[in-house]
């Protein structure tokens, strides 16, 4: 069912000092940072041959992120997305199986204008998993 692995998420308190990282010590391509007020948080891309990471800051009062920054001050891997052709379908299989979306278990337009579900971390060992309808 799942695809492509479309990114990693990493969150980190410094966005400068991690894109920094990727961009002049691993020598990957960094975009420059973008603000996302609607989902709380600034993000960077770093282009990989097939795949992509993305560096999230927290952004604002309620970030989704804040808690995660709590419990991890240096920040760390935040979560997966893979891509999915059918996300209403890959949603009404999953809770045939048991597993939980969280929020209200409907879509929402994520990061890139398309349309994300998140999976509950404890029914899938820990791993924040985002699908994205690719
Ligand atoms: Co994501």
């Amino acid at each position: 069912m799942i695809g492509r692995l479309n990114h990693v998420a990493i969150a980190t308190s410094d966005l400068e000092k991690s894109a920094a990282l990727y961009r002049d010590t691993l020598g990957a391509r960094v975009s420059t940072p973008k603000p996302q007020p609607e989902h709380g948080v600034t993000t960077v891309f770093v282009e990989l041959p097939g795949s992509k990471i993305e560096l999230l800051e927290p952004l604002g009062e309620n970030s989704p992120i804040a808690n995660f920054m709590k419990r991890n001050p240096d920040g760390g891997i935040h979560h997966l997305c893979f891509e999915v052709d059918d996300i209403l379908a890959a949603r009404d299989r999953l809770t045939g199986e048991g597993a939980r979306i969280l929020g209200d278990g409907e879509p929402k337009t994520g990061a890139h204008g398309k349309p994300v579900l998140f999976l509950h971390p404890k029914d899938f060992g820990g791993v924040l998993i985002e699908l994205e309808q690719a």
